[in-house]
């Protein structure tokens, strides 16, 4: 099985650049741009991350990226991201980044993306790895704030694909960007937004109704609600469900009880990524082996994870098709 998911050609749809920063690369950084760590060595960072909800990790998380300052440094951390896409075999990604963490502390809004886009040219020339990136607000400032950066944003508009919403969810509903998302629609920006991950249903139903998202950002709450389930089924809105990462945050006890395999069987146009995947212990293809050992999932079950990546991408139906037909030609 890990044979035939290293060589399956996949999407990923759900992975936060900033969750990428290993451990390794936060010490150089941190060297580099003479920034305090609150760590020693890079075991004893491993070693902080035992999370216990949302919360306890974007706390780490946020104090991490800390560390990048120049867009070398945004550079090089989507880099190391893009030559893991290689070796895994990941064809084509679509990344969030969160530009409120960095403006917040002064960095351009420019150096940033110059840095991303820089690395995501670079990956696509060499290795023929295709890209979008997603802006995503942070669901804890307010929805000023957001419209702050939707506005910083529109000189760089022709290199982003779509906004999100993500960082806090409890007490933070997709209500509250209303307006924001009306702003960054009309803009000709697609929408999605994390939901239903430690929210209840009512988040998705939100997101779907006032924010007219077309992905839902992990969905695992879904569940709690049969219209919902149904009217995700009938209007096949993917979810981009991220299993290490509910697992290390505690949204699901154990991936045996897991509800993807569940969510995938009753039709929905299920999605398998790797969220922040130096924080969790897994890129993609452990996301991949962890279900299919937990779940029990087959090779046709893996193949339609691998489908679905495409299918919710945001690519031009013929590229979608042409990856999809390369997928199904795919033995091993
Ligand atoms: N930011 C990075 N990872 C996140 C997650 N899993 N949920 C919400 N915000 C995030
Ligand atoms: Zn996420």
């Amino acid at each position: 099985m890990k044979y035939f998911i290293q060589n399956l050609p996949k999407a990923e749809l759900h992975l936060h650049i900033e969750g990428t920063l290993e451990p390794e690369l936060m010490f150089r950084l941190a060297k580099k741009n003479s920034i305090k760590i609150p760590y020693k060595s890079v075991e004893n960072v491993k070693k902080a991350y035992e999370f216990d909800s949302l919360q306890s990790f974007l706390d780490i998380y946020y104090a991490g990226a800390s560390v990048l300052k120049t867009k070398e440094d945004f550079y090089d951390l989507t880099m190391a991201y893009l030559l893991k896409c290689k070796e895994q075999n990941i064809l084509h990604v679509e990344i969030f980044f969160d530009p409120q963490t960095h403006t917040n502390r002064g960095i351009a809004f420019g150096t940033v993306i110059e840095g991303v886009v820089g690395a995501l040219n670079n990956a696509q020339e060499r290795f023929g790895i295709t890209s979008f990136l997603i802006m995503s607000f942070l669901r804890h400032l307010s929805e000023e704030e957001a419209i702050k950066t939707l506005m910083e944003s529109l000189p760089y508009k022709h290199f982003i694909k779509g906004v999100g919403l993500d960082s806090s969810e409890l007490g933070n509903p997709p209500s509250k960007f209303q307006k924001v998302f009306q702003m960054a629609q009309n803009a000709g920006f697609k929408c999605v937004a994390h939901a239903g991950e430690e929210g209840d249903s009512s988040y998705i139903k939100e997101a779907l109704d006032l924010l007219h998202v077309s992905r839902i950002d992990h969905g695992v709450r879904c569940e709690e609600d049969k219209q919902l389930m149904q009217r995700l089924k009938d209007d096949q809105i993917p979810l981009t469900m991220c299993p290490l990462s509910n697992l290390k945050l505690k949204v699901v006890d154990d991936l045996k009880n897991y509800n993807l395999k569940r969510l995938l069987d009753f039709g929905l146009l299920v999605t398998a990524n790797s969220d922040d995947p130096a924080y969790f212990g897994g890129y993609l293809n452990e996301n991949y082996e962890a279900i299919a050992k937990s779940l029990n999932l087959s090779k046709d079950d893996i193949r339609t994870l691998a489908i679905n990546s495409f299918k919710a991408s945001f690519l031009d139906k013929e590229v979608k098709d042409k990856y999809i037909e390369k997928i199904c030609q795919y033995q091993m």
